[in-house]
């Protein structure tokens, strides 16, 4: 999970506030779109978003991540994107993970992405709200993530969704010495 979380790369300042008239319920482009199970032909796609925010193109870790959680088999694994206008325009990953540092099961977001041409829309918040559903409909009450300490962008969305610190920290070592 910390790998896929840490992918969270550089942030970004804010260049403006989304109008007020974008952010009503019935007019926002996020209302447009449809959040669903990702497929197999979707790859293409999250792999170009994800190359886009990362600058790095990774497909043997994509087609991976595919085969773990986006065959649809396992409840407790989600990859979900969201599609306007016939086009990937985000996606999101997270799974239920039972007694992981002795927590009690909760869910786990590892990724969210969403394309820069499709942002301050609220996609990533309707992505974030169907994972959580998801999660809930499985009797999770707990949702974590991780995210790397400079990334002010995804920081200020998580917190945008109510998230706050939590009661776990990293630790980490070199292993070469
Ligand atoms: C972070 C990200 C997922 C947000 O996607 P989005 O669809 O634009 O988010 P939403 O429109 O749902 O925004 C919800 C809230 O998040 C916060 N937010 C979103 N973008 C923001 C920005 N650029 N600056 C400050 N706050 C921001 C706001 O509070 C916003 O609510 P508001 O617009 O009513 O103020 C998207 O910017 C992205 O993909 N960023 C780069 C990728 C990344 O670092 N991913 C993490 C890998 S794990």
């Amino acid at each position: 999970m910390t790998k896929a979380s840490t992918r969270a790369g550089a942030g970004g300042a804010r260049a403006r506030r989304r109008p007020a008239a974008a952010r009503a319920p019935a007019g926002k482009p996020g209302d447009r779109v449809v959040i669903r199970a990702a497929r197999r032909a979707d790859l293409d796609q999250v792999i170009a978003i994800d190359a886009t925010v990362t600058g790095v193109e990774k497909r043997p870790y994509w087609l991976s991540v595919f085969r773990r959680y986006g065959d649809g088999a396992r409840p407790e694994r989600h990859f979900l994107v969201a599609e306007a206008d016939g086009r990937v325009a985000g996606f999101i990953i997270g799974e239920v993970r039972d007694w992981e540092f002795g927590a009690p099961p909760c869910g786990w977001v590892f990724a969210i992405d969403v394309a820069p041409e499709f942002r301050l829309a609220g996609i990533a918040t309707r992505m974030l709200d169907a994972l959580r559903a998801g999660f809930r409909r499985l009797g999770v009450r707990k949702l974590r993530t991780i995210l790397a300490r400079d990334n002010t962008l995804i920081l200020s969305f998580f917190r945008s969704q109510g998230m706050m610190t939590g009661p776990f920290i990293p630790l980490e070592m070199d292993l070469d010495a």
